[in-house]
């Protein structure tokens, strides 16, 4: 297999009773993309992340990461072998500082179990400290170090996203996916998240997204798939897809599409 491809799903199939929400897909996401995945309410996009990351066993097909099958394999495994994701709605602790925030997904590249964490012990103290000074350095890296004693709740929604965000990073992962990142935001707040994606990029990492908004989409992907009532129908470069009559026939009806156009 060709090492390039980081995200590989064949034939990805997800069935709940009679309705089939993710039919044969095929994606492949190479290293260094910025790859969005894009199609109208329940197409079966978040499924489709759901299938990748474990949380859903797939009916049919298979997921690569580099090449190496981890298909069903449970959601904390494929945490650990590199895919971290966020969810379509904000899970930060409120009440809980930035760091603390960050150290939470830490807690998944270190050996601390339970008893170390109740009895204090040394492996527990050193993770401790491993994982401030990661958190820190996370922060930092991503330009969020001012905020690490807020309390997460207390931060503009904007903010917010870009922690969440950066708490994913703290499994160190090798893609990250994002579930509609922009939805909710001001055009100020998507702007300002759509460099936050391309500075996350240009330091390395692949990024896979899901996203209503048109525009953040086509300025900030490489690549783009469709998909439509669980079937991908479409796949291409951000100007390929504009131009897709089909694209646009899922988004607005047969007849309107070619008079309204996709803007971006
Ligand atoms: N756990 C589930 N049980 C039953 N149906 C589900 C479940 N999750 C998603 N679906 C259905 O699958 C379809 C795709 O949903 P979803 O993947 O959430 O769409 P999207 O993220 O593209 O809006 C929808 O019809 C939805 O109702
Ligand atoms: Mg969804």
């Amino acid at each position: 297999m060709d090492t390039k491809i980081l995200l590989e799903a064949r034939s990805a199939t997800k069935k709940f009773g009679g309705l089939t929400a993710v039919n044969a897909v095929d994606m492949q996401i190479n290293k260094g993309d910025i790859f969005g995945i894009i199609g109208p309410n329940g197409a079966g996009k978040t499924t489709f992340f759901n299938m990748c990351t474990g949380f859903y066993t797939l009916d049919k097909g298979n997921i690569f990461l580099e090449g190496q099958d981890i298909t069903n394999q449970p959601s904390d495994v494929i945490a650990h072998k590199g895919i971290a994701r966020t969810f379509q709605n904000i899970k930060l602790f409120k009440y809980m500082t930035v760091l603390d925030n960050i150290s939470i997904g830490s807690h998944i590249n270190t050996k601390t179990s339970i008893i170390d964490a109740v009895f204090h012990t040394d492996t527990y103290k050193k993770d401790e400290e491993y994982i401030k000074e990661t958190g820190m350095e996370i922060l930092h890296q991503v330009g969020l170090e001012k905020y690490s004693d807020s309390l997460a709740g207390n931060l503009p929604y904007g903010v917010q996203r870009k922690v969440e965000i950066a708490r994913a990073l703290a499994v160190k992962p090798k893609i990250l996916l994002l579930d509609e990142p922009a939805a909710g935001m001001n055009p100020i707040e998507t702007d300002s998240l759509m460099s936050f994606i391309k500075m996350l990029n240009s330091m390395g990492y692949t990024i896979a997204l899901i996203e209503h908004d048109m525009k953040f989409v086509m300025n900030s992907c490489n690549r783009i798939i469709v998909l439509n009532f669980g079937e991908k129908i479409f796949e291409g470069t951000p100007e390929e897809v504009k131009n897709s009559v089909l694209v646009q026939e899922a988004y607005f009806g047969k007849g309107i599409a070619v008079s309204r156009g996709l803007s971006a």
